[in-house]
Formats: structure tokens, C-alpha cells, sequence
């Protein structure tokens, strides 16, 4: 067991003594989790296969899912790319720093561990003070996945980084809530038109503005697979809280009647229901036994996303036997939503499923 450090930063003025430290121990090949706009990353210099390794290792994550390099400007794109298409520069003009991770051929200088021995490389420039001091303190580019163990709900708070690495890294560097909440877009802009491999912060509707056409990766591309996947955090059953979630993907009305419907037949079993909804299906479940957790507004995605991971490790925490949560629809970061719930689910549940009307004599 290390020894991790724990140190509140300003999330605006980091203090510079710091992240000067911070800084120190990523240059000494050490693990530094940071936040950025989106989530906290676990940080370590991408220059250096022997501290990539060790991300690896605390995360426990397999060595074929590639890590994204975080970088302080678009300019710094060919550190760590090469052969960058017009489409990348004026993406990263206009998007960076933000929460928009560009898939690109990948610069000699980057180790294979970073990229999972592939010839392709992911790379963003995040939109947080922090990450960005840290990252020009350090000038190394930082490799960076969220800094959650393997699989897990993704940390959107320092707390969270805690209580799933806590003495297995360095130094947290604490500076409050994630301001986005779910993690970039990963957008594959070796294809044409780009694809967008995991739907997340920048919203589809943002990309499409400048880019006029964007895809979504096909069917195939989304099974899991013993191979190594386009994506890997395409894998099914990611972001997941460690209870079983059961995923209703359809019109309101319809999913909230699948829910209620499960969510009596259960309690009455003696099991502990939680469910994901959003303010005006309160009354819903008005004088229901099950936990509640409203996820927000359901216009104000971003508000949504913002909460979504605080709200799945609160219902672990509450200690409920499973969650039902329901679809948002993809408008804005809607999408990024239904594709995080839906790799929490170990059921993703459908109208035209030919036994959703008996799903009451189903087990979780
Ligand atoms: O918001 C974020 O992206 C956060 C913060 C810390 O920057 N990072 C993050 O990293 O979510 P991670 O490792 O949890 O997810 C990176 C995703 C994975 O789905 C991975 O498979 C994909 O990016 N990825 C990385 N390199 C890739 C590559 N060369 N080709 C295709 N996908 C790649
Ligand atoms: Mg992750």
C-alpha cells in the first residue's frame, strides 16, 4: 500500500507550489489524478513506457484498451500525431481546449503501451485550469484514462478518485465536482466523414455544425469482443456502478410503467429498488417504497450528465439491490447518457423486446 496525497487545489487559480510538485512527480514517472472539465483522469507522462505501465497496473485495465494523451495546446498535436488532416486542425481550433478527443495516426515518440500497440493514437486538450498548469508544469504530454478502477462508474470527484485508488497512486490533486460530468467524444478523424467512436461531452449536434457529417460507429463495432474492439470503451457492461441496472430504453410512459411494474413485484420480494428519473416523473413514484434519484430537468442534459455518476455510486451506497433507470433521448448530451447507461446495464430493455411484457417473472 503507497502512501497517496491529497492536496485541495483552486479550481480556477490552482496554487502554483501545487502543482510545481505535481508536476515534479509526473516528470519522475509517477501517478498524478487530476480533474478535467469532464471527469478525473490518473495521469502520468506519456513519454515514458515504464509509468504508463503503471497505470495499467493500478487500474487494473487490460493492456489492449489505448489511453488518451492530454496535451496544453492545439499546437502540441504534433508531439504526438502525425500526418494530421486539415479536419483535426480546424476540430481542434475551434473545440480545444474541451472535452473533444481527436483519434489520429500516432507520432513515433509514443510508446506502444500508450496506444495499446496500435498505429493510432487519442488526443485532447482538456478545458480545466488545473489540467492544463499540470500539464504545461510538467511539459510532457500526460497520458491519462478516468482514474477509476477498470469497468467502474467513472470519478467526478476527488472523493470518488479515493475510493478506488486510494493507496495505489501518488497524489490526488482535489479541486471539487467535474463541471461536464460524463467523459469527451472520442472522434475517429482518420475516417471520412470522422466517426464518433464514444459519444460524450461535445455534443454530436456541435460536431455536425462544423463538420456536416458525422457516423456513428456501425452495430458490429459495438460487440464485445476477446479481440481488441475500434474502441475499446466500447466494451458492453463499462461505466458500471457495482449494482445490477436494468436499462428501459423507449418512449417515457412506457418505461416508466416497465419500472413500476418490476420496481412492485420486487419490493414485495423484500428487495431493495433504486431508480434513475428525471423532476417531473417525480409523482410517479410518489408513496412507492423504492429510492428515488432524480438525475435533473429533463431539457437540462448537461445538468443530467453532471450528476449521472455521483447518482449511480450514491445508489450503490445506499445499498440497494438494483437500479431501473430510464431513457433521456439523444438530444444534446442525452446521447452520451443512454450510451453510459446502457454499458451500466447488465439489461438494456426494449419495447419491442418480445418479453417485455413478462419481464416481472425475470430475475436480476
Ligand atoms: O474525458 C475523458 O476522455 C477522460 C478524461 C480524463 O480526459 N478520459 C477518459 O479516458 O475517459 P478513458 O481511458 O477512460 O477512455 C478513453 C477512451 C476509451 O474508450 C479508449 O478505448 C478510447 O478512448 N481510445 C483511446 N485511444 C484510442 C485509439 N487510439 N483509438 C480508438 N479509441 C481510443
Ligand atoms: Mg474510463
Amino acid at each position: 500500500m503507497k502512501r497517496t496525497l491529497i492536496w485541495k487545489v483552486n479550481p480556477e487559480h490552482p496554487e502554483p507550489h501545487h502543482i510545481a510538485a505535481a508536476a515534479e512527480i509526473i516528470r519522475r514517472g509517477g501517478l498524478v489524478a487530476f480533474p478535467t472539465e469532464t471527469v478525473y483522469g490518473l495521469g502520468a507522462n506519456a513519454l515514458e513506457a515504464a509509468a504508463v505501465r503503471r497505470i495499467f497496473a493500478v487500474k487494473e485495465r487490460p493492456s489492449h484498451d489505448p489511453l488518451i494523451v492530454h496535451v496544453a495546446s492545439p499546437a502540441a498535436l504534433d508531439e504526438v500525431a502525425c500526418e494530421v488532416p486539415l479536419v483535426a486542425r480546424q476540430l481542434a481550433e475551434r473545440f480545444w481546449p474541451g472535452p473533444l478527443t481527436l483519434v489520429l495516426p500516432k507520432a513515433e515518440r509514443i510508446p506502444a503501451e500508450v496506444t495499446a500497440g496500435g498505429p493510432t493514437v487519442a488526443v485532447r486538450c482538456p478545458q480545466h485550469p488545473v489540467a492544463l498548469a499540470l500539464i504545461r508544469a510538467a511539459g510532457v504530454p500526460i497520458a491519462a484514462p478516468s482514474a477509476n478502477r477498470f469497468g467502474h462508474t467513472s470519478p467526478t470527484t476527488a472523493e470518488h478518485v479515493w475510493e478506488d485508488l486510494g493507496g495505489r497512486i501518488d497524489l490526488i490533486l482535489d479541486a471539487g465536482p467535474t463541471p461536464v460530468g460524463v467523459e469527451s467524444t472520442v472522434l475517429d478523424v482518420t475516417q471520412q466523414p470522422p466517426v464518433i467512436l464514444r459519444p460524450g461531452g461535445l455534443t454530436k449536434e456541435e460536431l455536425e455544425a462544423v463538420l456536416g457529417q458525422v457516423a456513428l460507429p456501425k452495430a458490429k463495432q459495438l460487440v464485445v469482443s476477446a479481440t481488441p474492439a475500434a474502441s475499446p470503451g466500447l466494451l458492453a457492461r463499462h461505466y458500471a456502478p457495482h449494482t445490477p441496472l436494468w436499462f428501459f430504453l423507449g418512449p417515457r410512459m412506457w418505461a416508466l410503467q416497465q419500472m413500476g411494474q418490476l420496481s412492485r413485484v420486487w419490493t414485495a420480494q423484500g428487495k431493495r429498488v433504486g431508480v434513475i428519473v428525471a423532476t417531473k416523473d417525480r409523482e410517479y413514484w410518489s408513496g412507492s417504497a423504492v429510492t428515488v434519484e432524480i438525475l435533473g430537468d429533463e431539457q437540462d442534459t448537461e445538468g443530467m450528465a453532471r450528476r449521472l455518476y455521483g447518482v449511480l455510486r450514491a445508489l450503490d451506497q445506499a445499498g440497494v439491490d438494483v437500479i431501473l433507470a430510464r431513457d433521456f433521448g439523444e438530444a444534446g448530451l442525452g446521447l452520451a447518457i443512454r450510451d453510459r447507461l446502457q454499458r451500466a446495464a447488465v439489461r438494456v430493455v426494449r419495447p419491442q423486446d418480445d418479453d417485455a411484457p413478462f419481464l416481472s417473472d425475470r430475475d436480476f
